[in-house]
């Protein structure tokens, strides 16, 4: 963020805004497996409203590069959406384990199976009757309406709102800024190339107005660019002090015959609802002492502490204290190694601990 200059308080020009970072998306837009990339749409390309959907709905969850392996075998499983509406919910719960945010996947089959059933397979084409489907949200809704549709809908997530909070130098914090920054941005949409303007956006955000260091370099906008005239533009958008996340503990078991390991299925609400993962005590605020640990455990087994694994959710951050015993247990459910890949990165990383742990030595 060296030798850009600073805008003057006169500069900005709404067409000149859009020219800019459009003429910078189609030298610059990133190559990705969900993407009708600009010069394919010129051609007439269309994307497919079920790739945009799924992409998506993968992408709230995680980065970029996480959630590619993940699309690209979801679509070579599930090539349609009447595909993926025809999986049971156990395969597909399987499928999405290491993305985290279980209810997104339920809320996925959910949407999926109501395309297939209600809309012949067929994506509603307008913001307004892809909000109908369960589990779509505005955020969602206008993205692929937009992207999948080219209409002119307002999408805005984190990333279009750093960079409206920065273009606009907007002092208000977040999250009281959301509603100004979604005003922001929806006056630079307008119906040309609407899905290559929402996309120029997420990529801008992702790449180069990045949240700590912004190449604004590298930067289409800087002329423009009131955040940059302030000379902090890394200090947008501004952020009202935050609670730390709260910290809770755990105890999960490792209990073995040979090379399988036990699992239970969680109860289909709440947390991880619905997967596959070891046994567990309860998560609380108080950490267990080893005695605790010992007597909670599911079966009787000569129980040793292997270590202590940190998993980080929205919501709070889980210390998992993990126990390890060979023994028998007639309830769950049996599992050679080969199928802990499919468990929740908290049970996988558990797993892990206790099973590199050697009980005889
Ligand atoms: N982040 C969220 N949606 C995206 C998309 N369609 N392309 C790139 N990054 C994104």
């Amino acid at each position: 963020m060296t030798d850009v200059p600073a805008r003057s308080a006169t500069t900005f020009d709404r067409t000149a805004v859009r020219r800019a970072l459009l003429d910078w998306y189609d030298a610059e837009a990133r190559v990705l497996p969900w993407r009708i990339g600009p010069a394919e749409r010129r051609a007439g390309v269309r994307p497919d409203p079920y790739r945009v959907w799924l992409s998506e709905v993968m992408l709230q969850q995680t980065t970029t590069p996480h959630a590619t392996p993940y699309f690209l075998s979801f679509t070579k499983r599930w090539p349609t959406v009447s595909d993926l509406a025809a999986t049971p919910d156990a395969d597909l719960m399987a499928a999405w384990a290491g993305l985290g945010y279980y209810a997104r996947a339920r809320n996925l089959l959910a949407c999926a199976r109501a395309v297939a059933d209600e809309h012949s397979g067929v994506f509603p084409d307008t913001e307004a009757g892809l909000r109908g489907l369960p589990g779509v949200g505005a955020y969602t809704a206008a993205a692929v309406a937009a992207i999948a549709f080219d209409q002119a809908a307002n999408v805005v997530d984190g990333n279009v709102e750093r960079v409206m909070a920065r273009l606009f130098a907007v002092e208000t914090p977040l999250p009281a800024a959301k509603p100004e920054l979604a005003r922001r941005a929806a006056e630079l949409v307008s119906d040309d190339r609407p899905g290559d303007w929402a996309q120029a956006l997420m990529d801008l955000g992702a790449t180069v107005c990045r949240p700590k260091s912004p190449l604004c370099d590298r930067c289409p906008l800087t002329a423009f660019c009131a955040g940059l005239a302030t000379g902090a533009p890394e200090t947008y958008p501004r952020k009202t002090a935050k609670a730390a996340r709260p910290r809770r503990h755990g105890v999960a078991y490792v209990l073995t015959q040979g090379d399988r390991v036990v699992l239970v299925r969680r109860p289909p609400k709440g947390l991880l609802g619905g997967m596959l993962g070891l046994p567990t005590t309860d998560w609380r605020s108080e950490p267990w002492s080893e005695a605790e640990a010992k007597a909670a455990a599911p079966a009787k087994a000569d129980w040793r502490y292997v270590g202590e694994i940190e998993h980080v959710f929205t919501h709070f951050a889980l210390g998992l204290k993990v126990m390890r015993a060979e023994g028998d247990w007639s309830h769950g459910e049996w599992t050679a190694p080969a199928g802990l890949d499919g468990l929740p990165s908290v049970f996988l990383k558990a797993a892990r601990l206790g099973l590199a742990t050697d009980l005889f030595s």
